[in-house]
């Protein structure tokens, strides 16, 4: 039985095919990242190839925030600090956002992981952990001072990855639990219950 649509409430395309194939794969490929890096073999192959593969995804990703369709690109997101605290002001009803697109909190975490990932990425390529096994492709390019600070910041970083993925995975949760929305399929189907009135 599908269930009643709110009143002011439609359900409507949000997620274009690319940004959810984007997302599921960015999930697979920082996960395993991340996992080879931590628990792998010492001699990190695989690791690469999973890095590799996020650096498309994210040449992917800032190409369709600059041209992609509406919901993705980065202008349609960017909130300034007005509405980001009136959204916040929100968080406390136990009712769905119902938000077109990423709300204004959701949306500095998309920036967040966005741009930590950029980072992570960036050191790995540089990165040379002196096993004279696992070195940046890069690596060579810059002086061994540069190559030891991409190596701490790649290993730090990890953490900080950690820590904004958990939050990002509870985030989703509290919407689920607390405000009774589910934004996980949307996320598989594309198709969102949003606000009609988008002032
Ligand atoms: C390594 C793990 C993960 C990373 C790096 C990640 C990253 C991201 C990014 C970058 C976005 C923004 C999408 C875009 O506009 O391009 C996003 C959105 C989203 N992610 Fe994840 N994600 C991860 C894990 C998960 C998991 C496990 C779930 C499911 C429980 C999930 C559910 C979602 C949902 C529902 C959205 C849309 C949020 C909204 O409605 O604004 N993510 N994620
Ligand atoms: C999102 C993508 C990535 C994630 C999440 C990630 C994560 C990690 C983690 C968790 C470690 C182990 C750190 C530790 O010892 O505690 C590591 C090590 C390493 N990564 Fe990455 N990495 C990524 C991308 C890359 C890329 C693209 C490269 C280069 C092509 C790279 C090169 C390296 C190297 C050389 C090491 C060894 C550093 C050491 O032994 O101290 N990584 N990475």
């Amino acid at each position: 039985m599908t269930k009643q649509i709110p009143e002011g409430v439609s359900r409507e395309k949000i997620w274009d095919i690319g940004t959810r194939l984007f997302h599921w794969a960015l999930v697979i490929c920082v996960v395993a990242a991340w996992g080879l890096g931590k628990f792998g073999p010492n001699i990190m192959t695989l690791h690469f190839y999973f890095g590799y593969a996020v650096i498309a995804l994210l040449v992917f990703r800032i190409l369709w925030g600059l041209v992609g369709p509406a919901p993705v690109r980065f202008v349609n997101f960017i909130y300034g600090p007005g509405k980001t605290l009136k959204y916040a002001a929100t968080l406390k009803d136990r009712k769905p956002s119902y938000w077109p697109g990423h709300n204004p909190i959701g949306a500095l975490s998309v920036f967040a992981i966005l741009a930590i990932l950029i980072a992570q990425v960036s050191t790995g390529l540089f990165a040379d952990p002196d096993d004279y096994i696992n070195v940046g492709p890069l690596a060579d390019m810059v002086s061994s001072g540069t190559n030891r600070t991409a190596t701490r910041l790649h290993n730090q970083m990890s953490t900080v990855i950690l820590l904004l993925v958990l939050l990002h995975v509870a985030a989703i949760l509290f919407y689920k639990r607390f405000k009774g929305e589910n934004l996980v399929t949307p996320m598989i189907t594309g198709w969102k219950l949003v606000r009609k009135d988008r002032s």
